[in-house]
C-alpha cells in the first residue's frame, strides 16, 4: 500500500485533516500525533476498520483499544460516568489521561477486545483533535509502533514502523509529553490507577483519594493477570538486553562505571542510558552514550525516553546500562516504562 505522508512544520493544514478524515470515514489507517505519542488511528466504531489496527501493528487481539474523543458528549458510548471520574476529565481533559467506563454496545466489541468497557481519552494536541472533529467519531488508537517497539514520538519513527501498512502518516513534530497516557479504570469499584503517566498519581489522588494503585498489577509475568490487559505483554523494548541500576546517586555513579567497564573490557558494545549530567563520567571508548535529559528535569526524561531507547537499536548496541530516577511525579511513570523496557532486570546498590 502507498502510505500518503504529510508533516506540517508550523500551521495545521486544513486539507491534510479532511483527507485524514476521509481515510478514517472509508475504514483506512492513519497514524497522527497527540500529546503523549503518535497513535494509529481508525474509526472505533467500524470493525472491520479496528481490525486493520491489530493487522498492522502485529497486535495480539486481546488488548482492548482506546477511544479518542474531540467533545464532551460521551453518553453514545460509555452507560455511566461516576462524579469523581467526571472530575477527573474537568480537571486534566483535554490532556494525557484515558479514564475506563462500562461500554454501550454502539462501542464494538473489536475496540474493547471483547470487555465490557472502554478506555476514553480527549488529546490536547490540536491535529488529532481537528481529526477526531472531522470524522465525527471517536478514533480508536493504541500507540502507532509496531508491537513491542518503544511508542513513536516523532513522525519519523512511525515511518520507519508503519510506511506501506496504512493509509496515512501525518505529522506535526515532536510528542510533548513522551510516555503514554494515565490510565484510571473507573469501571470497577474503588477505582485503579492501571498505567502511570504524566498526570500524576498524587494529582489523581487530589481529585479521589480513593483511587488504588498497586504496581505488581501492572507487571509482566505476576500470578495474577493485570488488569490493563496490554500490560502482559513484553513492551517498550530495545533489541538489547537492558539493566537498570537504582539506588543513591553515589552508588548508582559507582555501580555504573564498574558495570560498563567489565563489559567494554570484555569487547561488548555498550548502551548507557543516564543524565546529560553524567557524560563526561561514563564516556568511555566502546560506550555509546544516550543522555535523557537533566537529572533535575522528569518531564523532560519523559520526553526524550522513548526515542533514546529506539536510538540504541539504530546503534546496535549489545546490551545497555539505564541509570533510574527518583519514582516521585512524573519519575513514577518513567520507572514504570525503564523498568518494563528492562524486562524488570533491575540492580539496587
Ligand atoms: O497516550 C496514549 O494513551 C496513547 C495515545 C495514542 O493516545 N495510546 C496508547 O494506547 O498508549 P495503547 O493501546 O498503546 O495502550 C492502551 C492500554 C493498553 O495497555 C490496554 O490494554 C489498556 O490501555 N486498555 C485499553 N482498554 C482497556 C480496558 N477497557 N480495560 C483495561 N485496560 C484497557
Ligand atoms: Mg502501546
Amino acid at each position: 500500500m502507498e502510505t500518503i505522508k504529510v508533516q506540517f512544520t508550523g500551521r495545521i493544514e486544513e486539507e491534510a485533516i479532511l483527507l485524514a478524515a476521509k481515510c478514517l470515514r472509508q475504514g483506512g489507517l492513519v497514524a497522527f500525533p497527540t500529546e503523549t505519542v503518535y497513535g494509529l488511528g481508525a474509526d472505533a466504531l467500524n470493525k472491520e476498520a479496528v481490525a486493520g489496527i491489530f493487522r498492522a501493528k502485529g497486535r495480539p487481539q486481546d488488548n482492548p483499544l482506546i477511544i479518542h474523543v474531540a467533545d464532551w458528549n460521551l453518553e453514545p458510548y460509555v452507560t455511566h460516568v461516576p462524579e469523581k471520574a467526571k472530575a477527573l476529565m474537568e480537571r486534566f481533559w483535554p490532556g494525557p489521561l484515558t479514564v475506563i467506563l462500562p461500554k454501550t454496545s454502539l462501542v464494538p466489541e473489536e475496540t474493547s477486545a471483547g470487555l465490557s468497557s472502554v478506555g476514553v481519552r480527549m488529546p490536547a494536541n490540536e491535529t488529532a483533535r481537528r481529526i477526531i472533529a472531522a470524522l465525527g467519531h471517536p478514533v480508536a488508537a493504541p500507540s502507532a509502533n509496531l508491537s513491542g517497539k518503544p511508542s513513536p514520538t516523532n513522525f519519523d519513527r512511525c515511518v520507519e514502523d508503519l510506511d506501506g501498512k496504512v493509509d496515512m502518516i501525518l505529522g506535526d513534530g515532536q510528542s510533548i509529553v513522551g510516555l503514554e497516557s494515565t490510565i484510571v479504570d473507573y469501571s470497577i469499584d474503588p477505582p485503579r490507577l492501571l498505567r502511570p503517566g504524566f498526570v500524576t498519581y498524587e494529582e489523581l489522588l487530589e481529585v479521589d483519594g480513593r483511587i488504588l494503585y498497586e504496581e505488581a498489577l501492572t507487571r509482566v509475568g505476576e500470578k495474577e493477570a493485570p488488569r490493563a490487559p496490554g500490560m502482559k505483554y513484553r513492551h517498550y523494548a530495545p533489541k538489547a538486553p537492558l539493566t537498570v541500576i537504582v539506588g543513591s546517586p553515589e552508588k548508582r555513579e559507582e555501580e555504573m562505571e564498574r558495570r560498563i567497564t567489565e563489559a567494554v573490557e570484555q569487547g561488548k558494545r555498550v548502551g548507557v542510558l543516564a543524565a546529560r549530567e553524567q557524560e563526561a563520567a561514563y564516556a568511555l571508548k566502546g560506550v555509546e552514550f544516550q543522555s535523557y535529559g537533566s537529572a533535575k528535569n522528569p518531564a523532560e526524561i519523559a520526553r526524550n525516553l522513548f526515542e533514546a531507547l529506539r536510538r540504541f537499536d539504530d546503534l546496535e548496541v549489545e546490551l545497555i546500562y539505564a541509570e533510574g530516577i527518583d519514582e516521585s511525579g512524573v519519575g513514577r511513570a518513567v520507572m514504570n516504562r525503564l523498568k518494563k523496557a528492562a524486562g524488570y532486570r533491575l540492580i539496587e546498590v
